[in-house]
């Protein structure tokens, strides 16, 4: 950041600029690095063999993914999960039974699927009790719906399964029409394995007397259109001229929201930094549908004149289409708020 103010000319800080660097996973490591990553992950390495892929969305406690990792030494189990509860609770399970085919993801299912996973290259997708979303109005937070079946087509091998268990009649409904829909999956009556009936929500529902349901989704006609990876651009900034910018003045409540690339922005709130020279903090959060995330991003005055607005590498973001719009939203902001002008958006 010093570096930064000490560089003269308007010439931009190069290093800070560029996409962050990008690690291969650590064979041996259960937690997934994935922000970090290369996608799609290089599952080989991370397993530290070729076996058949298979993936488990939301594992709750992970009590499932360490029982088939053990039951299946021969196959390799990825889990993703949102919860950072239930990571830390998995990972303690993972450690403790000492299996060594399971790895672990903090991140959601649809993003998984779609980035972390090359075309065809996943066995099956078991997705034990996922949160039914009851009322209509919340049927777009479903996994289970068209735009997920048709992502799995791409990402599933031939054959491959989706495995759904249920305690929610509409939830089931809901998954069994929109796999038909997308005209790619057969849906077999198959028999749930003792496992899934054992999971700590299986038990919960069987305790409070509530049938449970399994639907098989095989995929019969895969899809050859795959959704690309994600690339790693570089570090979206734009440069600004105009007067210093006095924080007293600001409004103190200028909470702003935009839609950015199919996703909210939102400019919390901004503050001066510690140190000397003008540097201010935005807190932003871009919600995009499958992955949200706390952003912070800088503006800088620069020895030239010129302040840098670009987005901080602190708290290692990922730089998607819409992250792009963070720094949009915090250039709108100081475009309403201060007397500063744009002179370049790289964005
Ligand atoms: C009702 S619990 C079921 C947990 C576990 N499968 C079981 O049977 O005990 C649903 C889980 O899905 C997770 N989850 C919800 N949405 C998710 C998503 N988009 N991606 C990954 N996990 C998700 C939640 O954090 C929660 O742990």
């Amino acid at each position: 950041m010093e570096g930064d103010q000490l560089r003269a000319g308007g010439q931009a800080p190069a290093a800070e600029l560029l996409p962050p660097p990008l690690e291969e996973p650590r064979p041996g490591r259960v937690l997934i690095a994935w922000r970090r990553a290369p996608f799609p992950v290089d599952w080989a390495l991370a397993f530290g063999r070729l076996a058949p892929l298979h993936l488990e969305v939301g594992f709750g406690d992970g009590r499932f993914t360490v029982r088939r990792a053990l039951e299946r030494p021969d196959e390799d189990h990825v889990g993703v999960e949102v919860s950072n509860v239930s990571v830390q609770r998995a990972l303690a399970r993972v450690r403790r039974e000492g299996v060594d085919n399971v790895r672990v993801a903090k991140v959601g299912a649809a993003f998984a699927l779609r980035q972390l996973f090359g075309p065809h290259s996943v066995r099956s997708i078991t997705v034990n009790f996922p949160d039914p979303w009851p009322k209509e109005r919340h049927e777009r937070h479903r996994l289970l719906r068209r735009a997920f079946f048709e992502l799995a087509a791409s990402r599933l091998s031939p054959g491959g399964e989706i495995r759904l268990a249920t305690d929610h009649l509409d939830y089931l409904a809901f998954a069994r029409s929109e796999a038909r829909a997308s005209g790619r999956y057969t849906l077999p009556a198959v028999a749930p394995p003792p496992a899934v009936l054992e999971t700590k929500y299986a038990l919960k529902w069987r305790e409070q007397g509530k049938p449970l349901h399994y639907q098989v989704f095989r995929l019969e006609r895969p899809s050859d259109s795959h959704p690309p990876h994600l690339e790693r651009p570089p570090v979206p900034h734009a440069f600004m001229t105009g007067p210093a910018v006095d924080p007293s003045r600001l409004p103190s409540d200028a909470k702003r929201v935009i839609a950015y690339a199919d996703a909210h922005v939102i400019v919390h709130e901004g503050w001066r930094a510690f140190g000397s020279g003008e540097r201010l903090l935005f807190r932003v959060t871009v919600d995009e549908l499958e992955l949200t995330q706390q952003l912070l991003v800088v503006a800088l005055r620069r020895e030239g004149g010129e302040l840098i607005v670009r987005l901080e590498r602190f708290g290692d973001p990922l730089i998607t289409p819409a992250v792009r719009g963070a720094v949009h939203a915090v250039v709108e902001w100081l475009l309403e708020h201060t007397e500063l002008r744009v002179r370049e958006r790289n964005y």
